[in-house]
């Protein structure tokens, strides 16, 4: 495993690694509040599906801690958590959990924190899975491209599409990655470029409008990124510019997968069309970092995310196995076996 964590209790504190400082500087964020959860996952200190479920989980044990008792208050503040970022189905599953378990419990404190604790650990658990089921699909030699950050700091643990490529590399394959940089917020450079090196994978950083080239040239063996929220058909809404790359892998044959734990399937939203697509701050277009880079009269349209429909889609890597077509019964199966 890692030496780090993106998040992790200390008594009463819940403390993420900032990621907005990552990689030039490792510091910790303290959450002991609602508000405080609520901003982080806003503000991306603490991002990625897995991750920012595992968080709110806590951020409901707060809410228990500040609601004593009072259920109107309770409900109000896990709204609140539940409207911090809207595409990540992770976040919505996370906090319904914790909140039922703390109803069931007449507010035993203990009680919620161990349903939180039971997220996190059953979120390693079952990367470490998808990264093994995964690994199988990673042919010895394999050139593998990613985009954004799928690793532990993105889960609570081990990572999924990176944990699928750290699986293939523990297991002596001799791999080669290219992650792309992912504009605008950068988790590629950031964030995948800094596992990649701690773990010691060779690799490389691309411009993400290098991926079509490199594609095309056959330079890539298959192509392996994650999921916010998958529909019921398997349409997958995942980091901006996974939708482009899933038409070049499409157009020139190249498998293309989204690694994902069960918890990220939405089994209630039946296509990709309904998957809400967060819009992000103007900022993060016009400026890299604190340095602007276009003008301020200029007009901006961020969406964070994007849906690839499930044609193009290889198979969806989960804790179960491999999804493929024809999706809807393949994953209306998998519901019926999850009892969700
Ligand atoms: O905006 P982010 O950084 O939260 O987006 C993250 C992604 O899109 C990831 O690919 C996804 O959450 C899967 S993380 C295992």
């Amino acid at each position: 495993m890692e030496d780090f964590k993106a998040l992790r209790m200390e008594g009463e504190d819940l403390i993420l690694l900032d990621q907005r400082l990552l990689p030039v500087r490792e510091e910790d964020f303290i959450c002991r509040t609602v508000d405080d959860v609520t901003y982080a996952i806003r503000d991306m200190v603490v991002r990625g599906a897995p991750a920012i479920g595992g968080t709110a989980a806590y951020g409901v044990y707060f809410a228990a801690k500040e609601a004593k008792g009072d259920e109107a208050l309770f409900n109000k503040l896990c709204a609140k958590l539940k409207g911090a970022r809207p595409t990540a189905v992770n976040l919505a599953w996370a906090v319904d959990r914790v909140a039922r378990k703390a109803m069931g419990c007449a507010f035993d404190l203990p009680t919620i924190k161990a349903e939180a604790d039971a997220i996190v650990s059953e979120d390693i658990a079952m990367n470490l899975e998808i990264g093994r089921i995964g690994s199988t699909l990673v042919p010895p030699r394999a050139t593998i491209l990613t985009h954004c950050n799928t690793g532990a700091l993105a889960t609570c643990g081990w990572g999924t599409a990176l944990g699928v490529i750290k699986s293939a590399w523990d297991e002596d394959k001799d791999i080669f990655v290219y992650a792309d940089e992912t504009r605008p917020r950068l988790q590629g450079a950031r964030l995948t470029a800094w596992e990649l090196v701690k773990a010691g994978i060779p690799s490389a950083l691309i411009p993400d409008s290098a991926a079509a080239t490199l594609i095309r040239d056959g330079k890539i063996d298959l192509v392996v990124l994650g999921a916010d929220r998958i529909a019921a058909n398997g349409d997958v809404a995942n980091k901006l510019g996974t939708f482009a790359l899933s038409v070049i892998c499409k157009h020139y044959g190249v498998p293309f997968y989204s690694a994902a734990p069960t918890t990220t399937i939405d089994f209630d939203c039946p296509t990709g069309a309904g998957i809400p697509i967060e819009e992000r701050d103007r900022e993060e277009v016009t400026h890299v970092g604190s340095v602007q880079v276009a003008p301020d009269e200029i007009g901006v349209y961020n969406p964070s995310f994007d849906v690839t429909p499930h044609q193009n889609i290889t198979g969806i890597i989960t804790e179960m196995g491999v999804i493929r077509e024809p999706y809807a019964m393949n994953l209306a199966m998998l519901r019926q076996k999850l009892g969700r």
